[in-house]
């Protein structure tokens, strides 16, 4: 078997607690520093591969890797062979040519399959079940406004899909509490071997009324919100009945000045935000909103990233 001894960023699950804090530190300290690491992955390329669209996730990755001095490539999926041939052939070969890859896959599954026949690190850039490098991101980010991670309250409100899955793992590997106040569960990001374990540790609740929200949000310190609707679904005409179905589940659970009213705590959204939905337009420039900064932090986390999968020195 390829690449068994890799560490690779499949999901944050698999990566130890000095892997994940170690990760954070160094994010903090790229952004502080940036010349510091000008030359750090000299010589090196990364190939980012994507089935899906994307603004942050990739020009965080080839404008990173340009300033960590390497070389990025993206490689839209549709316009290359990945779809005529077997996955783990074309992995394979990618990573003969690449010393990284970040893959944004629909499935999970195929994150794992590229993962076995990779002998470059991959990073999943985002499947239906998780999104580390945002976990990451948004660790480096709470850290960084509160300066500690371990006992912070973070509340994640919306769909439980694969953006809170990443969260349920970044508390668990953190001390971080994750509540997550969510009337549905998208199936396919549905993990209950994770709840169960962050629920075990006392790091994860989880609840579905949104009469809660006010008595949870209180003891809070931290609010957190993703779109309803996943992006390639939002204008789909073939998911419109289903979108109009969630609108009118979710929209008790809308983050807007009303719901935040006097509550002392950071708002986050991993963007691309849908304006009227799970938030209104208006929190994102809120004094309380670290949104924007969030955003920013995806440069800076996925360099540190890069730099522990390739295990380079402080
Ligand atoms: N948050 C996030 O992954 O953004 P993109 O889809 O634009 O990469």
């Amino acid at each position: 078997m390829y690449g068994t001894s890799i560490l690779h960023l499949t999901t944050l699950k698999d990566w130890s607690e000095a892997d994940v804090l170690r990760t954070v530190e160094r994010s903090i300290d790229i952004k502080r520093n940036p010349r510091h690491y000008s030359a750090a992955l000299s010589g090196k390329t990364l190939a980012l591969l994507f089935q899906k669209t994307s603004t942050r996730t990739r020009c965080a990755g080839e404008i990173g890797m340009t300033q960590l001095g390497g070389h990025a490539l993206y490689l839209d999926w549709r316009n290359t062979n990945f779809g005529l041939a077997d996955l783990g052939d074309e992995v394979r070969v990618l990573s003969s040519y690449a010393d990284f890859i970040v893959a944004r896959l629909m499935q999970h599954d195929d994150v794992l399959r590229a993962a076995e026949a990779s002998t470059a690190p991959i990073m999943n850039g985002c499947c239906n079940r998780y999104h580390p490098l945002q976990g990451l991101t948004d660790l480096m980010t709470v850290h960084e406004a509160l300066g500690r991670l371990e006992g912070v309250r973070l509340t994640y409100v919306g769909v439980l899909n694969n953006v809170a899955n990443s969260l349920i793992a970044a508390g668990l590997k953190t001390g971080m509490h994750v509540t997550c106040i969510c009337p549905e569960v998208n199936p396919a990001a549905r993990d209950e071997a994770l709840y169960s374990e962050a629920s075990a540790a006392g790091l994860y609740e989880y609840g579905e009324e949104a009469e809660q929200l006010q008595d949870v949000l209180a003891q809070s310190d931290v609010v957190y919100t993703d779109t309803w609707i996943d992006m390639e679904f939002f204008t789909d005409p073939a998911f419109a009945e289903e979108k109009e179905r969630r609108i009118a589940l979710f929209q008790p659970f809308q983050i807007n000045a009303d719901l935040v009213q006097n509550l002392d705590l950071k708002i986050l959204h991993c963007l691309p935000a849908h304006h009227g939905y799970e938030i209104t337009g208006d929190m994102l420039h809120d004094p309380r909103s670290l949104i924007f900064t969030q955003a920013e932090n995806r440069l800076h986390s996925q360099k540190a990233v890069l730099l522990q999968l390739a295990n380079a020195p402080e």
